[in-house]
């Protein structure tokens, strides 16, 4: 009995039954969710939330980019997401004189708002369970094409339980998204990658933009002539604040989790691929960090491919750290000699899959490891990119080489390649490659050589040798490039897609026995940059011994946090003397008593709900559906949640709306935005 009752709950612990907030749900089939939602407080109905009949709201929910999520405020188009989602715009904008990275952008009119070439949004206009067609042979592709109707829309079939479910989802595009305010970096970015992924947090990581349609609302090419889109639905904001275990709902485009991967995948990230690609990054980044230190038009040119470089090699070592702690290899693979043994009982259809899969993996890894190798080694490389796009007809230098530093370029180069003819099998280094380390000596040497003779490492001497009409492939860069790619497209790509797809092709048999091995439990569709809606409750947590971290941050601890000498922490003057004379008007909040007050700002807060990379710029909703705040990131002991959710500590990060308010009005003195908003008091 005994024994029965510890299996029991030891299974219960595997199989995640207690898992209060773990999920990220497909918005059309919400109402399956509905009523646990509105038992943790949520007021309103499934319908509110994804109708094709009327407005809802995920008419006011936007795919960002190609990776972010925005949310409208406004009859009037105007958009909100963070900062770090509009960041390379910003920095498209900025130079030495205009330098809106450090100092912020406020236009004061509709003439002031920038336009950005390239940069899209996509509203989801509706989702469709298609399974049933393509089980009876229809293919992906047209049913997607159809969905186009003439180009009208984009339109793309997902899959989801690895191919156990179909899903066509139908967007409209726009394509004149202008930038209207953006804050300082030291407000939009304060704490930079020090205290990215952590919390306490005092960012006010958001920027807003207007979305312009043509003069019948329909999505059109910029032109002065478009006039604010005006959206089906928009959110009021909330700004009656958070209260510990407060209902809250994130309404947004997650990128990717693999929830339902087994231990083999698991170890590869934490045990190979994770460690390798960390090295790399730490030294393209020092290189980076050196040189922008030493010149502020560095600083500015390389801001936004530092931030990126930065914000995953972060995340991974949190990860990693995290699985470790969760000890999910070894859990998963407790799980899977269960799975196995009930597998073997009673349900042969699903006892050689795990083997397969195992068998599968072992085979991949060298597969995968090239391809890290490939991707963090050889191709980060700027000037193979340069080779890359400067023989297609179509490559713009400009916006390469505003922001390329040779000498950065060839530092890195020197450091990755290295790496790469140490690390890489011998079968996936092309001679040529080595025939060249061995001509010059060195990679060092090599790296040098071609630097000095390539015709792509400065705008000057590409410019010239386009004139003197010199073919780029016999570029020394194009070359190199050239043996590289052969390497991969022979050596490494089909094998690793062959094996990937088997992959695939067992996952769907293995996620259908997991179902089918715990019938009671609910499984979420993995993440894939569809439309998903999260819920939870504001909570603090209980971290490493002996300390508790509150739910909520204010103006009290970006003081606490200035340093004038440090670019990421120096506080604005401007918000140095509202703190000094504590004048914060109606922004104001008491977090004493009454009797003894003590006036502070709020800035940002968490929650439990279940996010990852794509949610950045997601509305935070309230249970009336009012925004709370903008979603941002993950707390550190989070960052492993991709792979293994863990109730008792993961937290995602929002700024405070009142914050937003405070900065727009405050230090952007730009409170003429509010009249186009609806608050709700
Ligand atoms: N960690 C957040 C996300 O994954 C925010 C990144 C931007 N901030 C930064 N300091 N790089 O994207
Ligand atoms: N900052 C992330 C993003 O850009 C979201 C945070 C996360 O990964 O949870 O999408």
């Amino acid at each position: 009995m005994k024994k029965f009752l510890f299996s029991i709950v030891a299974l219960l612990a595997l199989s995640g039954v207690a898992r209060a907030d773990e999920g990220m749900w497909l918005p059309s089939l919400i109402g399956d969710k509905i009523k646990d939602m509105q038992a943790k407080g949520f007021r309103l109905t499934a319908e509110d939330i994804y109708s094709i009949n009327q407005a809802s709201m995920k008419d006011a929910v936007v795919l960002f980019g190609g990776g972010c999520t925005g949310e409208l405020i406004s009859a009037e188009g105007l958009l909100l997401t963070n900062h770090h989602c509009g960041y390379s715009q910003i920095q498209s904008h900025s130079s030495l004189e205009h330098d809106y990275l450090t100092n912020g952008f406020w236009a004061l009119s509709r003439e002031e708002e920038l336009p950005n070439p390239g940069l899209s949004v996509s509203f989801l206009v509706r989702m469709e369970d298609v399974t049933e067609r393509i089980n009876a042979g229809e293919k992906a592709a047209d049913i997607a094409d159809e969905a186009r109707e003439d180009g009208r829309y984009s339109a793309s079939v997902e899959s989801l339980y690895y191919g156990n479910q179909y899903f066509l989802f139908v967007y409209e595009v726009f394509r004149d998204v202008r930038l209207v305010a953006a804050p300082p970096s030291s407000i939009g970015k304060f704490g930079g990658d020090t205290d990215n992924w952590m919390w306490p947090r005092h960012t006010g990581d958001f920027s807003i933009f207007r979305i312009y349609a043509d003069k019948d609302n329909k999505p059109a090419a910029y032109s002065k002539d478009n006039v604010p889109y005006r959206p089906k639905k928009f959110f009021t904001i909330s700004t009656k604040g958070v209260e510990q275990g407060d209902f809250t709902m994130i309404y947004g485009f997650p990128g990717t989790t693999r929830r339902y991967v087994t231990s083999d995948f698991v170890d590869y990230t934490l045990n190979h691929s994770n460690p390798v690609k960390i090295d790399l990054r730490t030294k393209r980044l020092n290189t980076i960090i050196a040189a922008q230190e030493a010149d502020p038009e560095v600083r500015i040119m390389y801001a936004s491919k530092h931030a990126n470089i930065a914000n995953a090699w972060k995340k991974w070592q949190g990860e990693s750290l995290g699985l470790e702690r969760l000890g999910t290899v070894q859990k998963k693979q407790t799980y899977e000699a269960s799975f196995q043994k009930w597998a073997e009982s009673s349900r042969p259809e699903y006892k050689d899959v795990l083997p397969q899969l195992h068998a599968a993996y072992d085979e991949l890894l060298p597969y995968a490891m090239a391809r890290d190798l490939y991707s963090e080694a050889f191709s980060v490389v700027e000037l193979m990119s340069a080779a890359s796009n400067a023989t297609r007809g179509n490559w713009n230098p400009d916006s390469f080489y505003k922001n390329y530093s040779a000498e950065i370029d060839r530092d890195i180069a020197v450091q990755v390649w290295a790496t790469y003819a140490e690390q890489a099998e011998p079968r996936f280094v092309p001679a040529y490659f080595t025939e060249q380390i061995e001509k010059y000596g060195s990679v060092e040497a090599l790296v040098d050589a071609l630097f000095a003779e390539s015709n792509l490492t400065s705008r000057e001497k590409f410019e010239a040798a386009k004139a003197a009409c010199v073919d780029i492939k016999e570029d020394p860069a194009y070359k190199l490039l050239a043996a590289f790619s052969e390497i991969s497209r022979n050596e490494i790509t089909p094998r690793y897609n062959e094996l990937n797809s088997q992959i695939t092709t067992l996952y769907h048999t293995y996620m259908q026995g997991q179902m089918d091995f715990e019938p009671n439990r609910i499984f979420f569709p993995d993440a894939n940059l569809t439309l998903r809606v999260a819920y939870g409750s504001v909570q603090g947590y209980e971290g490493d011994d002996a300390i508790s971290y509150k739910h909520f941050t204010t103006l009290d601890g970006i003081m606490e946090k200035d340093s004038p000498e440090v670019y990421d922490y120096d506080v604005p003057d401007r918000l140095r003397e509202i703190y000094r004379t504590k004048d914060y008007g109606r922004w104001a909040i008491n977090t004493g008593t009454e009797e003894k007050p003590h006036l502070t700002v709020p800035v940002a807060f968490i929650a439990t709900n279940h996010t990852t990379g794509g949610n950045s710029g997601s509305p935070v909703l309230n249970g009336d559906g009012e925004l709370l705040g903008i979603n941002f990131d993950r707390t550190w002991l989070s960052t492993m949640s991709d792979l293994e959710f863990d109730s008792e500590v993961c937290r995602n990060i929002a700024v405070d709306i009142r914050f937003v308010l405070f900065t727009i009005d405050r230090i952007g003195e730009a409170d003429y935005l509010f009249d186009e908003m609806v608050f709700s008091e």
